[in-house]
C-alpha cells in the first residue's frame, strides 16, 4: 500500500518524507489556501517545492469545470515537473479531461469519488488514481470503507489498472482499514501516518531493555 500525505504545508512533507515511507502527496485548492498559498505563479512554484522534497507522486488540482479549462490547466501543472498527477474533479468535463489526458499518457486523479458508479466511470476514463472520500462519507453517516470495498471488487472483476487512492483519511484505523481492504494508496494527514507508530507496549518494552542495559553496564 502506497502511503502519499494530504497537505500542502512543506515541514509535514519533509517529516513524512524523512520517516522513509512516503510515496507521494496530494494537495487541494483548500489545503493551499490553509497554508496561505494564493495566486497562480505561487501556486505553481509551491507544486515545484513539494516535488523537490518528495520522490513520488504529486496531486496538483484544477480549478476550472469545463473542459478547455482543464486540459489548459492540467497541460500547464503536468509541465512543472514530471512528478505532477493532474487532480480533476469526478463531473462530465472532468472525465473528458481524465479520458485526454490518459490518451496522451498524462497521469490523473480523479477526485470528489462518492459512489462505486462514479469509480467506475474514473476507471473507463484511464484515471491512473481514483479517489473515493472516505471520511466525509464517514461525517454524514454514510459507510466510507463499504464504497472502498466496492471500488476494489469492480476493479478485481474487469482489471481495471487504475489506483484506488483511499482519500479523506482521518485517523489510523481508516489506513488500517483500507489496507485490509486492498486500497492500493491512502491519503492523509501526518498523525495518520505517524499515530501507526504507537504503542504503550513498544514504549514499556524499550524503556526496560534500556534500564537493564544500564544496570548490567554501570
Ligand atoms: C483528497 O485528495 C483530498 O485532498 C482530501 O483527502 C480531502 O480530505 P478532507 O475530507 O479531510 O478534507
Amino acid at each position: 500500500m502506497k502511503f502519499f500525505i494530504d497537505t500542502a504545508n512543506l515541514d509535514d512533507i519533509a517529516e513524512a518524507q524523512a520517516l522513509g515511507v512516503l510515496d507521494g502527496v496530494t494537495t487541494n485548492p483548500s489545503l493551499m489556501a490553509k497554508e496561505g498559498i494564493t495566486g497562480e505563479e505561487n501556486i505553481k512554484n509551491h507544486y515545484i517545492k513539494i516535488c523537490d522534497i518528495v520522490e513520488g507522486d504529486v496531486s496538483a488540482e484544477v480549478i476550472s469545470t469545463n473542459f478547455e479549462g482543464m486540459v489548459k490547466e492540467g497541460e500547464a501543472l503536468a509541465a512543472l515537473h514530471p512528478q505532477i498527477v493532474v487532480k480533476l474533479p469526478l463531473i462530465a468535463d472532468g472525465i473528458k479531461a481524465c479520458k485526454y489526458f490518459s490518451d496522451k499518457g498524462i497521469r490523473t486523479n480523479v477526485t470528489l469519488v462518492f459512489s462505486a458508479g462514479q469509480a467506475l466511470l474514473a476507471a473507463k476514463a484511464g484515471a491512473t488514481y481514483v479517489s473515493p472520500f472516505l471520511g466525509r462519507l464517514d461525517d454524514i453517516s454514510t459507510d466510507g470503507l463499504n464504497l472502498i470495498a466496492e471500488i476494489r471488487q469492480i476493479y478485481d472483476n474487469y482489471g481495471f489498472d487504475t489506483q484506488i487512492l483511499a482519500a479523506s483519511i482521518r485517523h489510523t484505523m481508516h489506513v488500517i482499514d483500507c489496507a485490509k481492504i486492498g486500497s492500493d494508496v491512502m491519503t492523509g494527514p501526518l498523525s495518520s501516518i505517524t499515530g501507526l507508530l504507537k504503542h504503550p507496549l513498544t514504549d514499556i518494552g524499550l524503556a526496560k531493555f534500556l534500564e537493564d542495559y544500564k544496570k548490567g553496564n554501570s
